[in-house]
């Protein structure tokens, strides 16, 4: 075995974004791409020397070939040993869980989330730090300075691991181990649910559907849902990871999830259906006939929270991303907790939780998690959804209702504008914003009137850094909100993101439409930011 100092050249475009560096495959297919960019990273690091590093990814198209170099490059930088799953496997949650849990320095986590694989799909690779969490802005930021100089990398001479023999290995000096993918985070998921609860309720014939969209939830799945509560076999459905998802877009949403929501809402549809997506962190909650928002579903966990074992102690507070409703605050607020606006991405959640602030976190996009991981974690809000429905013995529907009646309704949407020229979309949130100081006070139809109009800044109450430029938010004196922000994860142009939120009181109505409840603040918005005209575009891609 020799450690090989390899020549290479600096790619310009390695900039991490909302949640690691997401590319098509294409791009990472280039000579030296994967090397320079891990090699950044390790080079941003200080202190693994003989320590462990974890590796894992969703399965997707060249997860293969990227886990293999990886492994090669961190026993040449010196790492003592690599915790990788098997197969390659580990779904984000897991990923964060065994980095805690096995006390590693950090971990890969390849991935490109809820984005479609394949050769012509997405890649993705995440660097997280020894709390499981992504890597703050100052690494990212460091990996990034790194990428654009980087003349060399260190890579050993040595053969490939065989990554479907669990146990242990070598690569050069390094020690690989392939680990159970599942199990570990199986046993954490049972020290904060009352699993006994759920297997009687599925032993009572409640009927669930879950869609892991040939995802990495599906091998979880199986052992937790139908191995260790008992469900039905044919419960977990699209179970076994494949390189494409099956060719599908594994986004749970109710576009990529259509089928399933209809069967939810047709007369013999089960109980409850959940889905999640590529990498295994995001979540679809849908009862039958109560298709449940994300922003409502972390105000609903949190407000619930104390019937999971996990969680009897109550709650020290909610952290959520600022496009995310402000149902969540409601909650805080009568419980007394604190409650936290972050930017977009679950890094931001990391300090907050490291330092006992906060218990439960989420974001609109689908994204629900607590304190057991540092990252957001899809099966971890489909378990505590059964925790609570054992326990309250009532439907999603109506525990939603009862929700909305106690603390009001928080409308929700969010549209999408995909593959946007990126100049015309820079274009129109930098109007927008120079547009930003004129606004408040004015009053435009509806009796919509602008209480405050700004750039979002945040502040971190733990470490006193500050992130700015993280979205325009206007708000209204009735609580509606209107946010524009662009896309940190897109792979090609721009995507726009335009999120819009309207409440209504405990006693208002809570059974309109949300598009038509939202139809005033949707054309206002169309209005200030011109989207329409500028963009050329009659509707947006995706509305969630
Ligand atoms: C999107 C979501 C964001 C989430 C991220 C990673 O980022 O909006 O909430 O944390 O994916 O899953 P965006 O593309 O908006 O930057
Ligand atoms: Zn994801």
């Amino acid at each position: 075995m020799t450690i090989q100092t390899i020549k290479t050249a600096p790619f310009s475009d390695q900039k991490p974004g909302t949640s690691g560096l997401r590319k098509r495959v294409g791009v990472y297919q280039q000579p030296n791409y994967v090397e320079n960019y891990i090699q950044a990273i390790f080079d941003s690091l200080e202190g693994f020397e003989g320590k462990t590093l974890v590796i894992g990814g969703d399965g997707r198209f060249y997860n293969d070939v990227a886990i293999q170099t990886a492994i090669k490059i961190a026993s040449a930088n010196g790492f003592g040993k690599v915790l990788v799953g098997q197969n390659g496997l580990l779904s984000t949650p897991a990923a964060s869980h065994i980095i805690r849990h096995y006390k590693a320095f950090g971990g890969l986590v390849l991935s490109a989330s809820h984005n479609p694989g394949g050769p012509d799909g997405d890649f993705g690779i995440k660097y997280n730090v020894s709390n499981g969490g992504p890597a703050p802005e100052k690494i990212t930021d460091a990996v990034f300075a790194r990428s654009k100089v980087i003349d060399s990398y260190k890579i050993v001479d040595a053969a490939d691991v065989a990554l479907d023999r669990i146990g242990l290995q070598r690569s050069g000096n390094m020690v690989v181990e392939v680990v159970d993918p599942v199990a570990d985070y199986a046993a954490l998921m049972q020290t904060l649910f009352d699993f006994p609860a759920i297997e009687a309720m599925f032993a009572s014939g409640f009927r669930m559907t879950f869609d892991a969209m040939h995802a990495v939830t599906g091998p979880y799945a199986h052992a937790i849902f139908e191995g260790m509560l008992g469900a039905p076999k044919g419960t977990v459905l699209n179970g076994t990871p494949s390189p494409d998802f099956g060719q599908g877009h594994p986004d749970p949403n109710l576009v990529y999830c259509k089928e399933m929501y209809d069967l939810l809402m047709s007369a013999n549809g089960p109980d409850f259906g959940a889905a999640s997506d590529g990498d295994g962190d995001r979540n679809l909650i849908i009862g039958k006939n109560r298709f449940v928002t994300p922003s409502d579903s972390l105000a609903l966990l949190a407000a619930n929270a104390h019937l999971a074992p996990g969680y009897k102690q109550g709650i020290a507070g909610i952290a959520r991303s600022m496009p995310t409703s402000a149902a969540a605050d409601r909650v805080a607020e009568k419980l007394g907790i604190e409650m936290h606006e972050t930017p977009t991405g679950w890094k931001f959640f990391g300090n907050l939780l490291d330092a006992g602030r906060v218990t439960i976190c989420g974001e609109e996009s689908a994204g629900t998690g607590s304190n057991h991981v540092r990252e957001k974690d899809g099966l971890w809000a489909v378990l505590l959804w059964l925790n609570i429905l054992a326990v309250r013995k009532q439907s999603v529907d109506e525990i939603v209702r009862e929700h909305w009646a106690t603390y009001g309704r928080n409308y929700y949407t969010r549209h999408d504008y995909e593959e946007v020229d990126a100049e015309v979309a820079g274009k129109l949130v930098d109007d927008l914003r120079a547009k930003l100081p004129s606004l408040p006070g004015k009053v435009f139809e509806d009796d919509l009137q602008i209480a405050y109009a700004d750039d979002f800044t945040y502040h971190d109450p733990v470490d006193g850094s500050t992130s700015a430029k993280q979205g325009i938010r206007i708000g209204f004196t009735d609580g509606s909100r209107i946010v524009l922000r662009l896309s940190g994860t897109g792979t090609v142009g721009a995507t726009l993101r335009l999120y819009l939120e309207r409440y209504e009181a405990p006693d208002g109505r809570h059974d309109l439409e949300t598009q038509a409840a939202l139809e005033p603040l949707i054309a206002l918005a169309d209005e200030l930011a011109g989207i329409t005209q500028r963009t050329g575009r009659q509707a947006p891609s995706v509305i969630t």
